[in-house]
């Protein structure tokens, strides 16, 4: 028979506290080149990996109880890379949800896509949207992949879906606030979920190449040194452990905000 030591008050917390887990983990999931290259391999081998890390950490993340883990998966800017990348890359959705659908609804995710898909391949855009049906169904976490997403076109498709209806005389300018733009926004489906609770990017890069620029006003930030081929739950744990550790304040003071999440 065991028996579990207690810990002793003031000690680090080593374990997730199940109670605050971050509603929205947004992923920024770097270093597959990188990773590939260490190991004399082409870049797409860490794509590859990549795709299947996807795997491991949506289910720990589901499995965490997160509510939607979006991962940014192909900036508008990725367009940018060789041909050849960028062709795998695009057909990497449909492998991933070849394979992984049974298994998304085994787990009651439910898949959803943030970005211009209609700028997508058609095949890719097909796989997308079988994925999106075959899941809709289900009520636990949502994986919302960002594919072909950027921060500022974003911006300015919201900043144009209002002008228009200001031009059509449906909304006076004074009418504009910040709850507007968050509706006119791609992640206006998430609803109360919208904002990133916490964004985690791999491969010790610390910037946000243009994702999610509105919604990250108040989300805490969560750079790993790991490239994202080198993921597994354990270090999702480590990052969202990195996440408890914070004391988010939202311009309040630290002892009147201590439960808000
Ligand atoms: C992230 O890995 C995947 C995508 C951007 C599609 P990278 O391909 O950016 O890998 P590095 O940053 O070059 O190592
Ligand atoms: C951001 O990574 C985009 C994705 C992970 C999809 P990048 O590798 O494209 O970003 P930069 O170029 O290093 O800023
Ligand atoms: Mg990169």
């Amino acid at each position: 028979m065991f028996f579990k030591k207690r810990q002793p008050k003031n000690q680090i917390q080593l374990e997730i506290d199940m109670t605050r887990i971050p509603n929205h983990v947004a992923i920024i999931m770097d270093g597959n080149g990188r990773w590939a290259k260490a190991r004399n391999l082409p870049r797409i081998s860490g794509h590859q990996r990549g795709m299947e890390v996807v795997k491991t950490i949506t289910k720990a993340a589901s499995d965490l109880g997160v509510k939607v883990l979006t991962l940014y998966a192909f900036s508008t800017e990725n367009w940018k890379r060789p041909e050849d990348e960028v062709s795998f890359l695009m057909k990497l959705p449909g492998k991933f949800f070849d394979t992984f659908v049974p298994e998304l609804i085994a787990n009651n995710v439910q898949v959803r896509v943030m970005g211009y898909v209609e700028q997508l391949p058609k095949d890719t855009q097909a796989s997308v949207k079988a994925a999106i049906e075959q899941t809709a169904q289900n009520t636990g976490m949502i994986l919302n992949f960002a594919l072909n997403y950027g921060g500022r076109a974003e911006i300015v498709s919201g900043v144009q879906t209002i002008a228009a209806a200001v031009a059509a005389g449906q909304m006076h300018p004074s009418d504009i606030n910040e709850e507007i733009i968050s509706q006119s926004l791609m992640t206006s489906s998430l609803g109360e979920y919208a904002d990133p609770d916490v964004l985690i990017r791999t491969s010790g890069e610390e910037r946000l190449s243009n994702f999610l620029l509105w919604q990250m006003a108040y989300s805490e930030m969560v750079f790993l040194d790991e490239h994202w081929p080198e993921m597994d739950g354990e270090a999702l744990k480590k990052a969202l452990l990195i996440y408890q550790s914070r004391h988010r304040r939202f311009g309040g003071l630290a002892e009147n905000m201590s439960d808000k999440k």
